[in-house]
């Protein structure tokens, strides 16, 4: 049997694509959307409270009898660092004063919330078929309950320890997420950024070290680059900035301007937005600060001091402090339904002439 063939029955799906769930960016729609056209379709809940959340993955269940992947982070809460986040805001400061913000009005909070007790009830009660998580895995009890009504589990890896962390400890598909991906490093062994490595590197090594299907993701954004990644090994994609553009993604305006200019040709790793390392195209605010600060508060606490500098750029028209998440290949960002998008990934199966 075929990788593919593999995952393909494991989730219950027709085509290996996997939508890259996108916090901020998409809902329900997108879900749905993929996972009726034969892929699977992801839901993002690391900014969801319970009632959003509940209402999402009943809409989708509305709307497909096929499977679909909700997604949760699973990092540990920081303690407030209070030294560190003066050191933040006092950092910022130029741009309160320039914008006429009042950093003392800033609300705090952490921003994203992890994986915890409360979701996991609402979960047994929906059974979504397939949950994913970012930054590792919920804690051993947590992991037991998702289980318990059959979802199968999948978590993303940026380097073969942490793949080989995840098949021990019961995911049953690996995402190995390369440095060319858009949005967070799922990162949770190291640190260190000189540990991570380029899609096509990580995967067949990663596929070496593992039993579990391997899903290849970062990057790739078109039907080619899928074969590509199978003929490495990949048993599926997850692709996520190739959706960005599709009418069913809530991108903002300013977010698909950008992915739509030559600015989206250079993107970095920047901590400025949330405090973890995460790829987006460079901007005014990473430029100036960063793109990685030693300044900035631990995930998920950074946000908060960056809101108002965003929200008040926003209404000037400008993305300038804002997350402009993508990839290191735009190339396949199309203005086409996210159907469409799934099936031209798609195509690169076996005997499926691509051109
Ligand atoms: C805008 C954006 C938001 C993302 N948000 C999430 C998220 O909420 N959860 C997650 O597991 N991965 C998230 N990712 C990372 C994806 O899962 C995936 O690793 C990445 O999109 C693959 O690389 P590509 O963007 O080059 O296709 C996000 C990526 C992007 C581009």
């Amino acid at each position: 049997m075929s990788a593919a063939t593999r995952l393909q029955e494991l989730l219950g799906i027709a085509l290996p694509i996997i939508q890259a769930p996108m916090a901020g960016v998409q809902g329900s729609a997108m879900a749905i959307a993929v996972s009726n056209a034969g892929g699977l379709g992801s839901l993002p809940c690391a900014m969801l409270g319970p009632e959003a959340m509940r209402s999402e993955i009943e809409a989708i269940q509305a709307q497909t009898t096929r499977p679909f992947n909700v997604n949760f982070f699973c990092h540990t809460l920081p303690a407030n660092d209070a030294p560190r986040q003066r050191a933040w805001l006092h950092a910022l400061q130029p741009y309160y004063t320039e914008w006429g913000i009042d950093p003392a009005r800033i609300a705090s909070g952490p921003g994203r919330l992890p994986f915890d007790g409360a979701a996991a009830e609402l979960l047994s009660v929906l059974k979504p078929p397939v949950v994913s998580f970012h930054f590792g895995l919920p804690t051993p009890d947590l992991l037991a309950q998702v289980k318990a009504w059959g979802a199968k589990v999948m978590s993303s890896a940026t380097t073969v320890e942490e793949a080989r962390w995840l098949e021990d400890h019961g995911a049953d598909v690996i995402i190995a997420q390369g440095l060319e991906a858009g949005g967070h490093r799922g990162m949770f062994l190291t640190e260190a950024l000189t540990s991570q490595l380029g899609t096509f590197a990580l995967l067949p090594q990663v596929v070496a070290a593992v039993k579990v299907p391997v899903v290849a993701a970062g990057g790739i954004a078109d039907a080619h680059g899928v074969a590509a990644a199978m003929a490495l090994g990949a048993a599926g994609v997850q692709a996520g900035t190739a959706y960005l553009l599709c009418p069913e993604a809530t991108t903002s305006t300013l977010h698909r301007q950008a992915l739509q200019s030559d600015a989206a040709r250079h993107t970095a790793l920047t901590n400025l937005f949330t405090g973890r390392p995460a790829r987006g195209i460079v901007n005014r605010f990473m430029r100036e600060q960063g793109p990685m600060s030693g300044l900035a508060p631990a995930f998920p606490l950074a946000t908060a001091a960056v809101a108002p500098l965003r929200a008040q750029a926003e209404a000037m028209g400008s993305g300038d402090f804002s997350p402009l998440w993508a990839g290191q290949n735009v190339s396949g960002c199309r203005e086409v339904s996210a159907a469409a998008m799934t099936r031209a990934l798609g195509a690169a199966q076996p005997g499926v002439n691509v051109r």
